[in-house]
């Protein structure tokens, strides 16, 4: 075993995952695509613990709470199962965006963190391998596995992996209103909808239409389609986690006042769509061109950043190593790790 750090980029759904066909192996219901950023990312370290009895997280330079601790943990299972090991680690992870605000921190980290775990472990696996063992954490983390724009298949643990597709060169607009954590998670909220939602066996065969019609567009460069499946992909999800009992609303007056504001500017000739995850941030897909005029106009809603597509998850050397929770915050080792 050696000492790794990997980093790893969030992905935006363009055709949305919601609802697990297996929730042990986390298969989706229906297929589902993203858009790899090249921003906020998440950089994590594994540095092997063989004496330690038990997992160790520290997460943006503080010893990470039980129920994370235990989330990773079941997750290097995983690893260690494939390993053929039951070494323990520690994991030093450094989010740059906010975790758990809907802007896909766990896609980032759990990305980031099999393929600094995997190669930790000696683990040589072939890309879609490790973008199989992402999902295991978190679904939509397998989709952070390969660069760019990529299609996460719905099927059997064998096939459900993610893999690039081609696409145009696109931008998206993230539009930050909330930085705090979300009161229910993604995890929870989609078993409550699967359950509950009188909607939900539509929602997941038109998904699959949805995403045969968007690799199509992607694929001949039609940024009109793309757009439009991925404004009407996203409302339709918000619909339908909104039909859940006892109703669930992500969306706030000011995710839809930019759902309206993208509107105006396709009236006014910028062509642009807007998408939202599970929280009221709201990030929106333009043509290269006219991305820093629609990021000038959104500004008044809150933080806004233009990315690109970005790179997939990849080591980094040890120069780039995260540092000790102790050496941040000297009062976050001390006595907290006992
Ligand atoms: O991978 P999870 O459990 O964080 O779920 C992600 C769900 C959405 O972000 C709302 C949609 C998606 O496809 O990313």
């Amino acid at each position: 075993m050696r000492t790794t750090t990997a980093r790893a980029y969030p992905n935006i759904a363009l055709v949305k995952y919601w609802g697990k066909a297996d929730e042990e192996l986390i298969l989706p219901a229906a297929g589902s695509l993203s858009l790899t950023l090249n921003h906020f990312e998440t950089t994590t370290t594994v540095v092997p613990a063989p004496d330690a009895e038990t997992d160790v997280l520290e997460l943006d330079g503080a010893l990470a709470d039980p129920g994370q601790t235990d989330r990773i943990s079941t997750f290097l299972d995983h690893v260690r199962a494939l390993a053929g090991r039951d070494d323990r680690v520690l994991v030093r992870s450094r989010n740059s965006v906010p975790t758990g605000a809907g802007l896909a921190s766990s896609a980032s980290g759990f990305a980031a963190l099999a393929t600094a775990a995997a190669a930790a472990f000696d683990l040589d696996l072939a890309p879609r391998d490790l973008s199989r063992l992402a999902r295991r954490g978190s679904g939509s983390a397998c989709r952070s596995i390969p660069d760019g724009i990529a299609v996460w298949h719905a099927g059997d643990d064998a096939a459900s992996f993610a893999e690039t597709v081609p696409a145009p060169d696109m931008r998206m607009i993230i539009v930050t209103v909330n930085r705090a954590r979300k009161a229910v998670s993604s995890r929870e909220a989609m078993r409550l909808t699967a359950a509950t939602s009188p909607f939900y066996s539509g929602w997941v065969t038109s998904t699959e239409d949805y995403l045969e019609q968007m690799v199509a567009a992607c694929a001949s460069g039609d940024f009109t389609r793309i757009g439009e499946i991925t404004e009407s992909h996203a409302l339709r999800m918000h619909g339908l986690i909104q039909s859940t009992v006892p109703p669930i609303r992500f969306l706030n007056p000011t995710s839809h006042a930019i759902f309206d504001a993208v509107a105006e500017a396709r009236e006014s000739g910028i062509e642009a769509y807007s998408t939202a995850d599970a929280g009221p941030n709201v990030a929106v897909i333009v043509r290269p061109a006219d991305a820093e005029a629609l990021a000038e106009k959104l500004s008044g809603f809150g933080d806004v950043r233009v990315v690109g597509p970005g790179p997939g998850a990849h080591l980094l050397t040890a120069d780039d190593a995260v540092p000790p929770a102790d050496a941040v915050n000297p009062a976050a080792g001390e006595g907290s790790r006992a």
